[in-house]
């Protein structure tokens, strides 16, 4: 067995082998590292530029939101696989939300519920609204972004979201 810690969420992995992409947050595996080697950017304390604060908050707000939005998804799906996939894509939302605390220090702000239709096919064409707009936006903050370590966690979402929307029109 080995010991892989991700670099973009902190969160390590125990298996035989290095999984492809994060289990935890979905990062690419070129950011998961073996344990001794991993150093994962909710651990380096540079001060970040009030611009990435207002970028990361924006991100926060954008994550928490999609989570909600994910979890009313998958209450709404008829079949199982569909509401396994939405719960899946909540968790790894909640899970970017949650890493963008760590990097301000701040707590988790309440997480409202959010509405969706009742119809897969309304709710899978608005995934992929919510996802192409998450990769614009971080397209931009990384592209503002001073901070190396601010700069790879938005290159590293950018890679999610994308990842997300291949999904949902895989399976429409
Ligand atoms: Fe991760
Ligand atoms: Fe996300």
């Amino acid at each position: 067995m080995n010991f892989y810690i991700c670099e973009i969420c902190g969160d390590a992995y125990i298996g035989t082998e290095k999984p492809s992409d994060c289990p935890f947050c979905g990062a690419k595996g070129n950011f998961i590292k073996p344990a001794s080697e991993s150093q994962p950017i909710i651990n380096i304390k540079e001060k970040i530029s009030e611009l990435s604060k207002k970028n990361l908050m924006e991100t926060l707000d954008l994550e928490t939101r999609a989570s909600a939005i994910y979890t009313c998804m998958a209450g709404k799906a008829e079949e199982y696989k569909i509401q396994k996939m939405y719960k899946r894509l909540a968790k790894v939302e909640l899970e970017h939300a949650i890493i963008v605390t760590k990097l301000l220090s701040i707590a988790m702000p309440q997480i409202n519920p959010e509405s969706c239709s009742d119809q897969d096919e309304d709710n899978f064409q608005k995934t992929i609204e919510l996802e192409d707009h998450a990769t614009q936006l971080y397209k931009k903050f990384a592209g503002v972004a001073a901070e190396e370590h601010i700069r790879k966690f938005f290159g590293a979402l950018i890679q999610v979201e994308q990842g997300h929307v291949e999904l949902m029109k895989g399976i429409m």
